[in-house]
């Protein structure tokens, strides 16, 4: 039985007057959104027992990175979701070079969204049946409605969302999103296929013992990270910190959500951006976790300050409790000449 018997439809109807001169716009965009994670769940639940799920799909998407069969199940459901309802402009996805305009059907190029999506976050932990997830960022066009859109109204700072969310396909399905008035959870009762409100306005906690990292790339390290990661090791007041890692940032950042910790991908010598993309992940992200009172920076400034000069762009990541951030900022604030480097 879910705990309260408020669903995720009835949660954006009942809010959508925190928007000024809403038209409902926003809200038929958002149950986009969800029907496709719906149809996304039900595949990802079904990977092991039909064929063509798991797997490699044998070619690179446009970073080089293999991509498999669910990463394009959940890419063209969503765009298909997005499109045939007519509640976007233009969508970018991480998995597609360029982004997509809008043109079919009659209203809607009128639409005054852009979404960029994450469609399937931690793509290679699907083949051994561990968490995935889904990103989702929302901005209002700054491109004149009815024209169609430009690469202009991808590129916008993170601190101009309207709204970001993501999907947790864990043990239960969780939707978890913002519009800028907080954070709130909806969990899929997967039977009757309606998510329910179960975590409402979330908390980052301000301090947290735990720190996620993908250590096996410590050598390439910028020093003040490796200095920080000493500092999370050593035995004083309520450190050691605990490491927990998954490889998906959507269930790494839940759980330091809701547990309270720090998720760090620095750019490195092998990867001198970091490996995380600015659009599709640490925005989004990033704004969730300020709407908790969480805090995300490059590891010298706020993420969602950066004015973004590609769609692909990789930024390195700081994101979790504010404390911990503010501390992980200190460290690299010892070695400013690393941050020219990236
Ligand atoms: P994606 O599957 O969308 O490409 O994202 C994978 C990302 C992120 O989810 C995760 O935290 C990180 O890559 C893991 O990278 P490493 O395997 O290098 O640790
Ligand atoms: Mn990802
Ligand atoms: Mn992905």
């Amino acid at each position: 039985m879910a705990k309260t018997f408020q669903t995720l439809g009835e949660f954006i109807i009942e809010n959508q007057g925190d928007f000024q001169y809403s038209t409902g716009e926003l809200s038929r965009l958002l149950s986009s959104i969800r029907l496709a994670t719906k149809i996304v769940n039900h595949q990802v639940n079904k990977a092991g027992l039909v064929e063509d799920i798991l797997g490699d799909v044998g070619e690179d998407n446009v970073q080089g990175e293999a991509q498999k069969k669910l990463d394009v199940f959940a890419n063209e459901t969503f765009i298909k979701a997005l499109i045939q309802r007519e509640v976007v402009c233009g969508i970018a996805s991480e998995e597609n070079e360029y982004f997509i305009p809008v043109t079919n059907g009659s209203n809607a190029h009128l639409s005054k969204y852009v979404v960029l999506i994450d469609p399937l976050d931690g793509s290679s932990n699907a083949d051994v049946n561990v968490t995935v997830g889904t990103i989702f960022s929302i901005y209002r066009r700054v491109t004149e409605p009815g024209t169609p859109v430009t690469l202009e109204d991808f590129l916008q700072p993170g601190n101009k969302q309207v709204a970001a969310g993501y999907v947790v396909y864990g043990l239960s399905t969780m939707l978890v999103y913002t519009t800028g008035k907080g954070v709130n959870g909806f969990t899929l009762d997967p039977n009757l296929g309606i998510f329910y409100l179960s975590h409402p306005n979330m908390q980052f906690p301000e301090d947290g013992k735990i720190y996620s990292i993908n250590e096996g790339n410590y050598v390439h390290f910028p020093q003040g990270v490796k200095d920080y990661l000493k500092y999370c090791q050593k035995s004083e007041g309520d450190r050691p910190y605990t490491s927990r890692y998954i490889g998906s940032l959507v269930s790494d950042f839940h759980r330091n959500m809701l547990k309270g910790g720090i998720y760090i991908y620095p750019s490195g010598t092998n990867n001198p951006h970091g490996k995380l993309r600015l659009l599709y992940e640490c925005n989004p992200i990033a704004f969730i976790a300020e709407q908790a009172g969480g805090f995300a920076s490059d590891g010298y400034k706020r993420i969602m300050d950066i004015n973004p000069t590609e769609l692909h762009q990789r930024v390195p990541f700081f994101c979790g409790s504010k404390n911990m951030v503010k501390d992980a900022e200190e460290f690299m604030a010892k070695y400013p000449e690393d941050n020219k480097n990236y």
